[in-house]
């Protein structure tokens, strides 16, 4: 057991999408101390910080140089659980700035602070990708080789390894596309059901891919995992090294996503004009197929993964 002193969770990146929504579901339990990093503007989103039910302590953290990690040692001491949730996530971004992006996504900057004190235990759970594998074939197994086919990826694999030489207390989350409401403090990148939705709402055709797979997430389920890991750190004490594959239960195409979101809207589904990945260059490489196997997930942490379907219907009643 763990002394039952208050928790501290520190959510690296907690301004981003999953960073919200993490901070707003542990927010809620009142049982850690939580803080959390931004890093593009000089001031947290105060949105955020007002809604929140409890204070939470927010830290500018940059990852390329470790700037800011100190403060976080003077002002909120050594987290029990990091979340590491910043990355450079847009995959265009990556192929433009191959450097930049492996700075920001290999987290040898937070490692390093962690190492700086003296009881090394910190569990760090840390997020990782689909794009980790090279998507010739389905329903991928966490033990399956990684073969990324772009630098957004590369830059991922170079992380769990970075992670799994330097650091003995870890869960690695292979996630796959997240979807679900908008955050408190709205995201500037496009949220994948909100945008489906509101072209489909527009009434003119659209072309969506059918040759492209991916097993997309709820966030809350996300949000869910990683409550259940961090709880069962906080009561059994166990360092545990970890790697789960984080996806729905459905392996869909673009054209099936929005099939699903026009069904829960009552749209007219011959508006979805299906067109091949390969069609359209978009700067970047993308994997065809990297649906994944998540019978481990389900079977480590007795989880029960949220269908597209319904999450889509909980998305849905968000924006109306
Ligand atoms: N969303 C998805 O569909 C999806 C799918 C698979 C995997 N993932 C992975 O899951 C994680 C969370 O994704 P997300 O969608 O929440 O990402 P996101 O919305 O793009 O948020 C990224 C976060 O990283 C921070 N950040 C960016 N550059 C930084 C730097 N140099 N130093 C410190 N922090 C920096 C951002 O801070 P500011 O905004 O304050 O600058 C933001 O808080 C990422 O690792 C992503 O690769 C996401």
């Amino acid at each position: 057991m763990m002394s039952k002193k208050k928790k501290k969770i520190l959510i690296i990146g907690g301004s981003g999408y999953l960073g919200q929504h993490l901070l707003q579901s542990f927010s809620e339990t009142h049982l850690q101390e939580i803080a959390f990093t931004h890093h593009s503007s000089s001031s947290p989103p105060q949105i955020l910080l007002q809604s929140l039910p409890i204070d939470v302590i927010p830290f500018q953290v940059d990852l390329q140089t470790g700037q800011g990690f100190d403060s976080i040692s003077h002002n909120f001491g050594q987290p029990d659980v990091v979340v590491n949730c910043a990355a450079l996530s847009i995959p265009r971004a990556c192929e433009t700035d191959p450097t930049v992006a492996m700075s920001i996504n290999v987290p040898s900057s937070l490692i390093k602070w962690l190492s700086s004190f003296t009881k090394n235990n910190t569990l760090l759970i840390h997020l990782s990708t689909d794009q980790v594998y090279e998507g010739t074939k389905s329903f991928y197994k966490e033990d399956n080789e990684t073969l990324p086919v772009n630098i957004y990826g590369k830059s991922k694999v170079a992380a769990e390894e970075y992670i799994t030489a330097n650091w003995s207390n870890f869960v690695i989350l292979r996630s796959s596309i997240i979807f679900g409401p908008q955050t408190i403090s709205p995201v500037s990148k496009s949220l994948p059901v909100q945008w489906m939705d509101c072209v489909l709402a527009k009434g003119e055709e659209t072309t969506f891919f059918h040759d492209e797979f991916r097993c997309p997430v709820y966030v809350k389920d996300v949000v869910n995992i990683i409550q259940i890991l961090t709880d069962r750190w906080i009561s059994d004490g166990q360092n545990i090294q970890m790697l789960l594959n984080v996806g729905g239960p459905d392996r869909l195409s673009r054209v099936q996503m929005a099939e699903a979101v026009a069904r829960v809207r009552g749209y007219d589904t011959s508006l979805i004009k299906p067109v091949s990945a390969s069609s359209i260059d978009r700067g970047v490489k993308s994997p065809a197929d990297i649906s994944m196997d998540i019978s481990k997930l389900i079977q480590t942490l007795s989880f029960t993964p949220t269908s597209f379907q319904d999450g889509v219907k909980l998305t849905i009643d968000t924006i109306t």
